[in-house]
């Protein structure tokens, strides 16, 4: 079976690119035990794109490169899984992979069935080189179909960049989580603008698909294939809050072998991730930050005991105040009610006053709170 909660793991793309190999995906299977990461919920160790060789096998299979995972993928697979992890890999809905491998267009049952044998649980599944006269909508169709035909449940994540209005038509492929954009960099710049263009897609998020946002970025500190400018501890702690109340998958970037205390801790927040994973997998709403300016975001999700999860966001590079009125919550004074806060980086907890809340929040910053709807 697989979770109705958006996924949790690793994927080697952000910090390794083509740079993979197996002693890379054991190292990294022993430290998300190590670390707690795996019983934090980070279950899938994904391998992303250049894992195989430039040409299929004399049977038309995908052949693992020899050099870099000497002992194939089906040892590669029952190592992950030994550790109580489970194994990610990656193919294309078009003729090559973005960078340049086989794709499995007029390939998709072969190669599901090749993932099956190897022991697969996750396929994530690119856009690049695609027909350009078959739709996208049915090339994702064929690999969901060949994925639930193929004797093992694999969870289809499918990544078409939310191209050609994908939106409106992945949820009914079979995927299990959709990329809604284009690629993640290590740079404030992207963290914010992926943030900004969820705006318009909420809706298509939640339960069965989860709008996915992209691979984490927090901890590459400018290092590795996506690595850039990089972050500073603060918006890596903004980002993966973000992340979080939007119910993105979360799937870890950053190289787990060399990770500083820091990371560790960003990416091990408890309350965190029980929002993330919270089950109702409500949509998003975007809330007012009264006074705000463009830079200070509040969003707010609906939780299943009833708690709402509210988190604000400084996207500027001064210190300012958050502000929010309960009524754009639904309780208004009139309720009788009101929201008891619990802050869950600093383990502040505040009742709020006559139905408005502020919160000074410092440059780059976030307040994520779950809260309960108390007496006022
Ligand atoms: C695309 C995807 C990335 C990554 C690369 C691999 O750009 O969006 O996440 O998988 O391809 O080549």
């Amino acid at each position: 079976m697989i979770k109705n909660t958006p996924p949790m793991g690793w994927n080697s793309w952000n910090t390794f690119g083509a740079d993979i190999n197996e002693q890379l995906i054991f190292d990294t299977a022993d430290k998300m035990v190590e670390t707690g990461l795996k019983d934090l919920g980070y279950e899938y160790l994904v391998i992303d794109d250049c894992w195989s060789l430039k040409e299929r096998d004399e049977n038309g299979r995908l052949k693992a490169d020899p050099e870099k995972f000497p002992h194939g993928m089906k040892a590669v697979a029952d190592y992950v899984h030994s550790k109580g992890l489970k194994f990610g890999m990656y193919s294309c809905a078009g003729n090559l992979t973005c960078a340049g491998y086989p794709g499995s267009f007029e390939h998709e049952f072969v190669d599901a069935k090749t993932f099956a044998e190897w022991g697969v649980d996750f396929l994530k599944y690119d856009y690049c080189y695609h027909s350009n006269i078959i739709h996208g909508k049915y090339l994702y169709r064929r690999m969901g179909l060949a994925l639930k035909n193929c004797g093992r449940d694999i969870l289809f994540s499918a990544c078409s960049w939310g191209a050609d209005n994908t939106a409106e038509w992945m949820r009914e492929t079979g995927a299990n989580m959709w990329r809604s954009t284009g690629d993640i960099f290590d740079t404030w710049e992207s963290v914010k603008s992926l943030t900004e263009q969820q705006d318009k897609i909420l809706p298509y998020g939640g339960a069965g698909c989860f709008n996915d946002m992209d691979m984490l970025i927090v901890g590459m500190h400018g290092k590795g294939n996506v690595g850039l400018e990089g972050l500073n501890d603060t918006q890596y702690k903004t980002h993966f809050s973000i992340w979080s109340l939007f119910g993105s998958p979360l799937m870890i970037g950053c190289d787990v072998r060399n990770m500083t205390g820091e990371t560790l801790d960003i990416l091990s927040n408890k309350e965190l991730i029980k929002i993330n994973q919270d089950a109702d997998c409500r949509q998003v709403m975007k809330v007012p930050a009264i006074w705000g300016g463009d830079n200070l975001k509040c969003y707010a999700r609906n939780l299943e005991n009833g708690d709402i999860a509210v988190g604000f966001f400084n996207f500027g590079d001064a210190d300012a105040a958050a502000r929010l009125n309960l009524d754009e919550l639904g309780l208004p004074e009139s309720t009788g009610k009101t929201l008891q806060m619990h802050e869950v980086w600093s383990g502040e907890t505040v009742t709020v006053k006559n139905g408005t809340f502020i919160h000074s929040i410092n440059a780059y910053d976030s307040l994520v709170y779950r809260c309960k709807v108390v007496d006022a």
